[in-house]
């Protein structure tokens, strides 16, 4: 029994080393390879069942069971029959909550206040660790900048800065202040790297970035990860430059461990080490086995490629024990660290009384009520107010559970959300509150997922039936007084295996909504959705438009504690929402072209309509004002190496309590490269009474003025002129000159 874990004190690094080095004394090849396989607990697996595998010590870890009871199962074999009686880490996805369910990571970006994610993280990991899981295949690290791609949900969205802030907080969230900390389970970091430019927004297809955009824009969460302690890390699916990611030597051992001093341990995606054949990458499971361990995927998550091959690849030469020896040694460490041998099972009583905390439901509550992002409210429709007694609310999502909660749900998980029906009806329970879905909405393109067993099938509705639904969803809105129309996207729509050629409203809603609105009744519209939306149409005649993303199990009180007033909207958008599918990837950060925009030869980069966004980066509204003003840079002059501050006053200038985001861009204005016309280098969230005024104060340095090279093949930071901006969004005025000398 090991009593300084059990007092809280962590385990030292040399003796995290003696009792690795200790267990690697005593086990076979075979066990040290049965470390590095991570096998699916699915009972619909092909293959031997995993009760076998785990006995002969063949499996480090398992995945897809959701099953406290059968933790124990498993890790008792493990730890009782198995040779060297080495625990088992349980995995399973957990991205934004396990029972109580928070926002969605996109949404939880949108609050610009990386403590939401954190605090958020932390219930999840106190959730799932009294459920039995150790270890979670989160945060989502991969900027998005096309939202066709589905995964863009998972993410913190188009941008390094805001994304490296999203990625520490969740990373302390779900690890606690050190590997090992109770109530916690170890993070992964994914999927690296390069994911989210996919070609056309495809999911899997491949991606091509050079090296400047991978180190300047792709790689800064994972290593604001790295730097706050991540477990593990996750390669990704696709090839990058035509070396998968799963293969990829650059990634994972040049710069993941070499540049960034990485000590934990690498998974491959699901499958992905069998993939390399697929891919074309490897001629066969053996030659995929070699060159995923070789690059340094150290865990093959569930395609059995390591456990088929590696032995025959040691015995014959090819690898040395040395390279199968250094991929156990962190996987061992991080279960050391973990108090794992200690502490192999969990106490199955423990899960109901860790759900059941208010304080869970409460941290989701304010979480959703961040998030939301105000985009138009004309005439100051919102907040409504409290006497209405006649509403109607409309539209597939306004009473879908489902989306509500949004993607990624753990397995088995039974949804359980407030949705925004029954928040608006909690919050006015004197009022009649009448709703109707109109014509329901489904993918085109079914999801792999809803061949999976026990998924629930429902039959499409007939033409028929979606007009009749049509035609009560606007007489239910001829009754009322004011129409709340929610509309979106279902959870199955962003995703995995959930990209989209169009960023329209799916399905009948935006015809829905035209004869909704055409009824001359004030209309506001929820949003519940996980990625931009074309909502080019809403965005001129629907007066109030509340972005509520995919807003968890507290979803619908948060929206209704917005849309009368409680609670005063702060969130900004992580993300560009384009006009048009068609102008994917859009993002604020884009270079300066010969005929920039505003000049005098500009006028559209497309003819047939405006390229310029639909609502920008940064940008959201609240019910109050804000002035920005009096922006200051310490010295006109900084030498390279040495900081500067920027300061600027935020005043409230309404009669509400509100919240605003203030933002810092620069642009380096000439270089050994071109550089962004705008790039995000602080952020804060800031409360502010009526009247009040409070100075925010942001630091350039060397991290934020310098950048990696095209052109000189290094980082650099260059003796230039600056222009610094601080605003509301990426479209802000306020200027300054600085300039770095040498
Ligand atoms: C996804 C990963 C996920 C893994 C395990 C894969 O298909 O790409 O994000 O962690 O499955 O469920």
């Amino acid at each position: 029994m090991d009593i300084k874990r059990i007092t809280g004190a962590i385990p030292s690094e040399a003796e995290v080393v003696a009792r690795v080095e200790a267990l690697m004394g005593r086990m076979s090849l075979e066990e040290k390879i049965g470390q590095l396989t991570q096998i699916g607990g699915l009972s619909f697996f092909p293959g031997p069942k995993p009760e076998d595998i785990i006995r002969k010590g063949g499996a480090g870890s398992v995945l897809w069971i959701n099953d406290t009871k059968q933790f124990n199962v498993l890790q008792k074999i493990a730890v009782e029959e198995s040779p060297s009686k080495i625990p088992l880490l349980f995995a399973l996805d957990v991205i934004h909550g396990y029972r109580t369910i928070f926002p969605v990571p996109l949404a939880m970006a949108s609050s610009w206040d990386p403590s939401v994610a954190e605090r958020a993280q932390t219930v999840a990991a106190r959730e799932a660790r009294a459920a039995g899981l150790h270890w979670t295949f989160g945060p989502m690290l991969d900027i998005a900048r096309d939202a066709r791609w589905g995964r863009i949900v998972e993410g913190a969205g188009e941008d390094p800065c805001l994304g490296a802030a999203m990625a520490a907080a969740q990373v302390r969230g779900f690890q606690g202040p050190y590997l090992g900390a109770p109530d916690r389970v170890v993070a992964c970091a994914k999927h690296f790297a390069g994911y989210g430019a996919a070609d056309g927004g495809r999911d899997y297809d491949p991606v091509y970035l050079p090296e400047d955009q991978l180190r300047n824009v792709y790689f800064p969460p994972f290593e604001a990860a790295v730097k706050a302690g991540v477990g593990t890390f996750m390669s990704a699916y696709m090839d990058l430059n035509d070396v998968p990611a799963s293969g990829n030597h650059f990634l994972l051992r040049d710069v993941l461990r070499g540049e960034w001093g990485f000590q934990g341990f690498v998974v491959s995606d699901a499958l992905a080490v069998g993939n390399l054949v697929t891919q074309g990458f490897a001629r066969d499971g053996r030659d995929a086995a070699f060159r995923a361990l070789s690059a340094g995927v150290d865990m093959d998550m569930a395609s059995s490629t390591y456990p088929q091959h590696l032995a025959g690849l040691v015995e014959d030469g090819t690898l040395m024990l040395a390279d199968i020896d250094a991929a156990v040694r962190p996987i061992l460490a991080t279960k050391v660290r973990m108090g794992l041998f200690e502490q192999p099972y969990v106490d199955e009583s423990k899960l109901a009384q860790v759900v059941a905390l208010p304080e869970h439901r409460k941290e989701a509550r304010l979480a959703a009520q961040r998030s939301m992002v105000l985009l138009r409210n004309e005439g100051q429709l919102l907040p409504l107010a409290k006497s209405l007694r006649n509403l109607a609310v409309i539209g597939p999502l306004a009473d879908s559970m489902e989306a509500t909660e949004g993607s990624w749900m753990v397995f088995g998980h039974t949804p359980a959300a407030v949705t925004v029906v029954e928040g608006i009806r909690a919050k006015l329970p004197g009022a009649k509150v009448e709703y109707a879905p109109g014509p329901e909405i489904r993918r085109d393109i079914g999801s792999f997922f809803d061949d999976m067993p026990g998924a629930a099938k429902k039959t499409p509705q007939t033409p028929e039936q979606a007009e009749a639904a049509f035609q009560t969803a606007v007489a239910t809105a001829r009754g009322a007084d004011l129409v709340v129309m929610v509309l979106g996207e279902n959870a199955d729509m962003a995703g995995e295996f959930a990209s989209r050629a169009s960023l329209d409203l799916p399905g009948r809603q935006e015809e829905l909504l035209k004869a909704v609105v055409a009824l001359g009744k004030p209309v506001v519209l929820v949003l519940l959705n996980g990625r931009p939306l074309s909502i080019v149409w809403a965005a001129e005649n629907v007066p109030a438009i509340l972005e509520a993303w995919e807003p968890g199990s507290e979803g619908g009180h948060a929206i209704a504690d917005i849309l009368f007033g409680d609670v005063n909207p702060g969130g900004k958008l992580p993300v560009t929402f384009p006009r048009k599918a068609s102008h994917a990837p859009l993002y604020y950060a884009r270079n300066l072209t010969h005929s920039p925009e505003g000049g005098w030869m500009y006028r559209s980069r497309y003819w047939d309509g405006p390229t310029t966004p639909l609502y920008p980066f940064g940008f959201g509204l609240s019910y109050t004002t804000f002035s920005i003003t009096n922006l200051k840079v310490a010295a006109p002059q900084v030498t390279v190496g040495s900081s500067v501050a920027v300061t600027a006053d935020v005043t409230n200038t309404g009669s509400a309590v509100g919240d605003e985001v203030v933002q810092l861009y620069i642009h380096q204005k000439a270089g050994s490269d071109s550089r962004p016309m705008r790039e995000l280098k602080g952020f804060e969230r800031l409360t502010l009474k009526p009247g009040e005024t409070k100075t925010v104060t942001f630091l350039l340095g060397p991290a934020e003025l310098g950048y990696w090279s095209t052109n000189t093949g290094k980082w650099a930071q260059e003796a230039e002129a600056f222009d610094v901006w601080v605003g509301a969004d990426s479209l802000a005025t306020l200027h300054a000159d600085l300039a770095v000398v040498r």
